[in-house]
């Protein structure tokens, strides 16, 4: 009971408190499940663009500008709420929530431009505060209401190594982990702010135009600082005119498909690129499967990917979401793996011959089907009703249960997160990744349908392959770093996330001040032999690195 639980908390970031007792948080998590229902996706999306469309973007000298910044914008109307943030630590920006959109509109009606003669006189809700002229009538009062500072700011790996250091179970660890650098409200508003400037730019050609944020930015596994993936869609026809007589006058679309998103998409980089300010960077990646522009929206220091069309990764997003709020040990335990596989630098951010992110993701997800912690896709499309038919792209049939509130039974699997990492290290040091395939869809495997190196199932179009980039080389690697995963973890006193944290280049100069093994220095044959010598070794080593671990303690 949570009588019994021993609590503690401890401060981190910006005052905030952290629950970090394995039995505690279990017990936070499932009470705040059951006071916070589950928001469907749809409902969560149009919540937020709402937000960006009722706020507008600031830069300030600095800090100190907020009071007054406060004072002027409150008389074109009601200030929901003020977000400070810097870009680069030395650019400061502020994002103010007011009431209405039309008190935006009220800005928008007053605010002027500089230079006429030598800018574009572009018009949008990104500004910045120039000090006044003249002495201002306006009584500026010290305290901000409502302002939050430094938003974004990202742990360094000192705060954040001691952090972990100060957790008492290497799941709480995990929790911290989660708990300090997942993307946090300011993190999600401002993104769906860089996505609605897009809208606004747009909106004079498709007055129906939605620009949604997809990827890690909304489907619970975003961390701060992580890039925006973006689909403009630019195809809203208004149904309710259907009989209309009045029929607008179109130009048509071209025979070849490709070559019409193509000219589109090249149209719209260079609009990007030469009049909407704060873009910058933008790069065209056209020739893609799927071609996207890449840019930089640098008042909100967000990296863009956007494509055009593909909803099919959006209601994906949507799909991920709903399994990342099913149990609360999911997006812990795929933050420390996503974690774990930049640090041993099994993921990379540029795109390349290894494991990206979601193929990752999607590996954690089919280890927690079999651990019947989460269901399969076809129990979530048995579950599914009218209102949950979805269909992207004119084909692919995305139908699933939406509201998790109509999930009938949750999990009686009470693993804890520590033994739920490791079993995830077990199981794919185990997995026959030669002739499997993994099915998030039937929740199980399946023989590979072709010779990709690795095999992950599309779960919404299951005869395509998410991984198929990655290298037979990556594979082995993914391999070799699981099972010395999985040995670290087996040294019998070892309760430290750290030991599986550290950087490859970190263990190389550990093992040449001979305190740490790098196992896959050794791992070059399986014999037995050295299995129990590497093992051996590793049990020295999680003693020196408790001992370190107590040392930096103190
Ligand atoms: N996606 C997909 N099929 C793929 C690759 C990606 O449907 N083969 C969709 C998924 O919804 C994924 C999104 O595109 O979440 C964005 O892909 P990516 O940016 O690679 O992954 P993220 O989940 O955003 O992770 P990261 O934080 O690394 O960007
Ligand atoms: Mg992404």
């Amino acid at each position: 009971s949570a009588r019994e639980c021993t609590k503690y908390t401890h401060t981190i970031m910006s005052g905030q408190r952290l629950f970090c007792n394995e039995r505690v948080v279990r017990t936070v998590h499932s009470a705040e499940s059951e006071k916070n229902k589950f928001i469907p996706f749809d409902e969560l999306i149009s919540h937020r663009r709402q937000q960006a469309a009722r706020s507008v973007l600031i830069q300030v000298q600095s800090e100190k500008s907020c009071s007054e910044l406060y004072s002027y914008c409150s008389q074109f109307g009601h200030i929901e709420g003020m977000h400070h943030y810097t870009v680069h630590h030395n650019t400061h920006f502020v994002l103010i929530e007011f009431k209405k959109v039309s008190h935006v509109e009220n800005i928008l009606n007053k605010a002027t431009h500089m230079n006429e003669e030598q800018i574009i006189p572009v018009e949008g809700s990104m500004f910045w505060f120039r000090t006044e002229k003249t002495r201002s009538k306006i009584s500026v009062s010290k305290d901000v209401p409502l302002l939050i500072k430094n938003g974004c700011s990202i742990p360094t790996d000192k705060e954040l190594t001691d952090l972990l250091l100060s957790a008492e179970t290497m799941s709480d660890q995990m929790v911290t982990l989660y708990e300090t650098t997942k993307l946090n409200d300011i993190g999600v508003r401002i993104r769906f702010q860089t996505a609605h400037q897009l809208e606004r730019c747009f909106s004079g050609l498709f007055p129906h135009i939605s620009v949604l944020p997809f990827g890690s930015s909304v489907n619970g596994f975003g961390k701060l600082g992580c890039d925006l993936d973006l689909v403009l869609r630019a195809t809203n026809v208004n149904e309710e005119n259907l009989n209309s007589r009045l029929v607008y006058h179109t130009k048509t679309i071209m025979s070849d498909e490709r070559l019409q998103t193509k000219k589109f998409m090249e149209t719209i980089a260079d609009t990007m690129q030469h009049f909407v300010p704060g873009i910058c960077n933008v790069r065209r990646i056209l020739h893609a499967r799927v071609p996207i522009i890449k840019y930089e929206q640098s008042f909100t220091g967000v990296e863009c990917d956007l494509s055009i069309t593909n909803l099919t990764a959006v209601y994906m997003s949507e799909l991920l979401r709903l399994y990342s709020e099913v149990d609360w040990r999911v997006k812990p335990l795929v933050f420390t793996l996503r974690k774990w596989a930049e640090c041993v630098g099994l993921t990379n951010s540029a795109p390349g011959r290894w494991i990206t992110n979601f193929s990752l993701t999607l590996l954690v997800l089919f280890y927690l089907q079999f651990k019947q912690i989460l269901p399969s896709l076809s129990t979530l499309k048995k579950l599914a009703v009218k209102r949950d038919t979805r269909v992207a792209n004119s084909m692919v049939d995305c139908t699933f249960l939406r509201d998790l509130n109509r999930l009938p039974e949750r999990t009686t699997n009470v693993t804890t997160l520590q033994e739920l990492l490791h079993g995830f290290y077990e199981f794919y040091s185990q997995f026959d990744f030669h002739t499997k395939a993994v099915s998030i869809r039937d929740g199980t495997t399946i023989s590979k349908p072709d010779y990709s190196a690795l095999y992950i199932c599309n779960p919404l179009e299951p005869m395509l392959n998410v991984s198929k980039n990655v290298s037979i080389e990556e594979v082995e690697k993914l391999k070799v770093n699981l099972r010395e995963a999985s040995w670290l973890l087996e040294s019998t006193d070892n309760n430290n996330l750290l030991t599986i944290l550290q950087p490859k280049k970190d263990l190389m100069t550990l093992v040449r001040g001979k305190r740490v093994v790098n196992v896959a220095v050794l791992f070059g044959e399986d014999s037995e032999d050295e299995k129990t010598n590497v093992a051996n070794k590793q049990k020295t080593l999680s003693g020196s690195l408790n001992k370190d671990r107590a040392r930096r303690r103190r």
